[in-house]
Order: structure tokens, then sequence, then C-alpha cells
């Protein structure tokens, strides 16, 4: 006589979920995660932030790894997302290509559509700097209205205080100048530092406070443990710093998961991310 094994977790039921489970999990992060955008909403304390500047609300964009076609609706989508939050600045943190500089005009067509109340800002990443270059880079964002950093800085005067945006060259292969980036700035001035590779933030510090620096490089590790949200795959001067809110004496650090992918066109558990941030000028609680 069969035994009865209703209710009763057998090893053939345990396989079949096993198998529908990996099978879902690989469908996910194939094609469902990587065009799945998501909004991340973010109040970052912020020591040195000017009462009058508390709650300037900051767009992130990075890693966008274009590739037209295959892309376009996912841009087009977090460049609608940005222009619908009415936003006070829009920061884009490098890496547009992956490997051809070809993808920079259709890209920029996209991005110049960004609408921020004082200005949209850019720097170079690692890939694009391998495979662009800065001169190439700077044109085509420049043409299309974004303000370029590499190794300088931008002194705002907004609502009546002053900010500086400060923006480094790539880190990986690259030539990163702090004292360039900071130069000119007085110290009672907040410094938000826009840096593609976040591990460089500890010799940011190193030179002096840094309101908050924005990130990406790591794309939150791409695929992650879900639960545990442990990332395996490290990429180089980004193990230290992979995601999120991060807090150093007076300075502070954000970095995102970004939008695209590089290696294998996956995402687990990590989807792509516009970080909406808002600063704070006491800590939140
Ligand atoms: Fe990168």
């Amino acid at each position: 006589m069969k035994p009865a094994t209703r209710g009763i977790v057998t090893r053939r039921n345990f396989l079949r979920l096993m198998a529908a489970g990996t099978t879902g999990a690989f469908a996910d992060a194939l094609w469902i995660e990587p065009g799945w955008l998501t909004v991340t909403r973010c109040e970052v304390p912020c020591k040195g932030l000017p009462a009058g500047l508390d709650g300037l609300r900051v767009g992130l964009l990075a890693d966008l790894h274009f590739e037209p076609d295959r892309d376009d609706a996912l841009v087009e989508e977090a460049i609608a997302r940005v222009n619908a939050e009415k936003l006070d600045l829009v920061l884009l943190g490098g890496d547009y290509v992956t490997s051809s500089s070809s993808v920079l005009v259709p890209l920029a067509r996209i991005l110049e559509k960004a609408r921020a109340a004082h200005g949209v800002f850019a720097v170079m990443g690692n890939h694009d700097g391998w495979n662009a270059g800065r001169p190439l880079t700077r044109r085509i964002f420049e043409k299309s209205g974004i303000s370029f950093l590499i190794n300088q800085n931008s002194q705002l005067h907004l609502k009546g205080e002053k900010l500086a945006i400060a923006g480094t060259d790539f880190v990986w292969r690259g030539k990163p100048d702090p004292e360039a980036t900071l130069k000119g700035i007085a110290k009672d001035t907040p410094v938000l530092a826009l840096v593609h590779e976040p591990d460089y933030f500890d010799d940011m510090v190193a030179r002096r406070d840094i309101m908050l620096q924005v990130s990406g490089h790591t794309h939150g590790g791409q695929c992650r443990v879900p639960v545990a949200g442990y990332a395996p795959a490290k990429v180089k001067y980004g193990e230290k710093y992979i995601y999120g809110h991060h807090a150093s004496g007076n300075s502070g650090l954000f970095v995102t998961r970004g939008i695209g992918t590089s290696g294998l066109h996956v995402r687990f558990a990590c989807p792509p991310e516009l970080a909406i941030l808002t600063l704070r000028a006491k800590a939140v609680a």
C-alpha cells in the first residue's frame, strides 16, 4: 500500500521546488531584473550642511553601461522619473560606456533631457576612461548641457548658501587629483563630491571634510544573496564600500547600485537604481 504523502514534503517535491526556484531565479536575473528600474529614497544626514540647504534633493544615476536598443527604454524611464521629481541637482557618476565610445552620442540624446533646478553634473568612470577618453566624453556631455568635472569643482550659490560640487577623474588607472579637485573651496563651504570609485572616499577625507561623496562603480554587487544581502563579486576600488550610506567623522558617502550591468547582463536581488537623496542638516532619527 502506497504511503499517504499529503502535507508532507517528499524528496521529489522538494527537488521539484528547488528546480522551479532555480529556474525562476535564472529567469529573474536574465530577463526581469536588469530592466526593472527602482527608485530609492534616502534621507542622508550631512554634517556641515547649512540650515538653508536642509532638504536639498539630489538625484544620482551611475553605471549606465549603455547599449542602444537594449537599454533605451530603461534610461528613458530613469530620466522621466528624474524630471518628475523636480530635483535640485542631478549627478551622473560615470561608466556611461562598457567598451565602445560610439554609444555616447545616443546616450547623451537621452541624458540631455534631464532637468534640475541647479544643474546636471557628471564625472568620468573607469570604463569611459579606458574606452572613450576624457576629451570625447567631456565634449559630448557638455554639448548636451551637462557640466563635466575632471579634477575640478563648481561653486554654487543656492538658496542663499554656498555649495561646492567637486568631481575627480576616474581612479582605476586614471589620474584623480584631490588637491586640484578641491582647489579654491573655502573651509566653511560644504563639499558634495562626485567620485566614480567609492573606495577613494578614504583618500578624499584625508584632505578635508567631505560633507557627502556620491559614487557608483560597484553596481551594488550586481548579484546579491537575497535577504542576507551579501555581494560575493567585488571590484577594484569598490571592495570596502559596496552600497548605501556610510559615515566617517564629519564626512559621508552614498554608493548607488547604478543602472546598468557589466560582464554578464544579469542582476539578482540588486535591481537598477535611481537614488533620490534628501540632504538633512540634522541627524536623521
Ligand atoms: Fe566602474
